[in-house]
C-alpha cells in the first residue's frame, strides 16, 4: 500500500488498509436483485443479491452474482427459472429478513411475512407487494475466475426477462416513474442503504448532432 497526499492506493490482494473495505461503497449504491426461486421439489426461496444489474436491452437480460453456491443458484441451475422483485422502501426490512441463512426447507416468504402471487410463465412466485417483478429464464451461469485464471467460489447468473409486471400507478403517460416506486439501493458498510429522491435527479443527453460537431471541431489533440 502506498500513501500520498492525493490518493490512498492499495493492492487489494494485500489488504485495503482501511477500517472498512471501500469496494462496496465505491461501486454503489447498487440496485438489489430480490430473487425468488423454487427448489426442484417445489420449496419456495427468496433472497437479496446486490451484486446485481441489467446487462442487455433486447432481449432484456439481468444478472446477479452469488458468493458461494447458495440455495438461489442451486435452484436456478436445476429449474432454469427465477423472478426478480423490486425492493422498495416499504419492503426494505422484509427484504433484509430474507437474507437470513436458513435451511432450504424454510421459506423466506413465510419468515418475512411476505405475500406471494403466482407468475404467468415461470413457476417461482412473485412478491405480491413489490410493484415491479420480472419473470426470468436462465440464459447463462458463469463461474468467475481471478486474473490468474483460478476458479472462484462465485457464480454469475444471467436470465432473460420473459415477462415484466409493473404496478399500473407507476406508469404515467407511458413513462415509468422510478422515484414513485421508492426503490432501495445498497450502499457500502454493513448496514447502509439509499433511497432515490426527486431532488437528486439531473439530466444529460449523449453528445450528438451540432453539439458533437462542435466538440469535434475543438478537438485538436490526437491522443
Ligand atoms: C442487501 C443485501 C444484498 C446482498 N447481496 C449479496 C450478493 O450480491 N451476493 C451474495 O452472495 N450474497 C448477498 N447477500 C447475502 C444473501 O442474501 C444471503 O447469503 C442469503 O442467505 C442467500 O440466500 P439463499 O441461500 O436462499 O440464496 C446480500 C444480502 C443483503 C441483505
Amino acid at each position: 500500500m502506498t500513501e500520498s497526499d492525493q490518493f490512498h492506493s492499495y493492492v487489494p490482494a494485500e489488504g485495503h488498509g482501511l477500517k472498512h473495505d471501500p469496494f462496496n461503497a465505491i461501486v454503489g449504491p447498487r440496485p438489489i436483485g430480490w430473487i425468488s426461486t423454487l427448489s426442484p421439489d417445489g420449496a419456495p426461496n427468496l433472497a437479496p443479491y446486490s451484486f446485481f444489474n441489467a446487462f442487455n436491452y433486447t432481449p432484456p437480460i439481468i444478472g446477479f452474482s452469488s458468493t458461494g453456491w447458495k440455495d438461489t443458484v442451486a435452484n436456478i441451475e436445476k429449474t432454469g427459472e427465477f423472478v426478480w422483485n423490486l425492493v422498495t422502501r416499504t419492503l426494505a426490512e422484509r427484504m433484509n429478513i430474507t437474507s437470513a441463512v436458513v435451511p432450504p426447507d424454510v421459506s423466506e416468504f413465510a419468515l418475512g411475512h411476505i405475500r406471494s402471487t403466482p407468475s404467468d410463465i415461470v413457476r417461482p412466485t412473485r412478491v405480491a407487494d413489490s410493484p415491479v417483478q420480472f419473470e426470468c429464464r436462465l440464459t447463462q451461469m458463469v463461474q468467475l475466475k481471478d486474473a490468474d485464471g483460478r476458479a472462484l467460489e462465485t457464480w454469475m447468473t444471467f436470465g432473460e426477462v420473459v415477462k415484466a409486471h409493473i404496478r399500473a400507478d407507476l406508469v404515467a403517460s407511458g413513462v415509468y416513474d422510478t422515484v414513485a416506486a421508492r426503490p432501495v439501493l445498497r450502499a457500502g458498510g454493513p448496514a447502509d442503504y439509499y433511497e432515490i429522491r426527486t431532488d437528486s435527479l439531473f439530466q444529460m443527453r449523449r453528445p450528438q448532432g451540432d453539439e458533437l460537431t462542435k466538440l469535434l471541431d475543438g478537438h485538436h489533440v490526437t491522443d
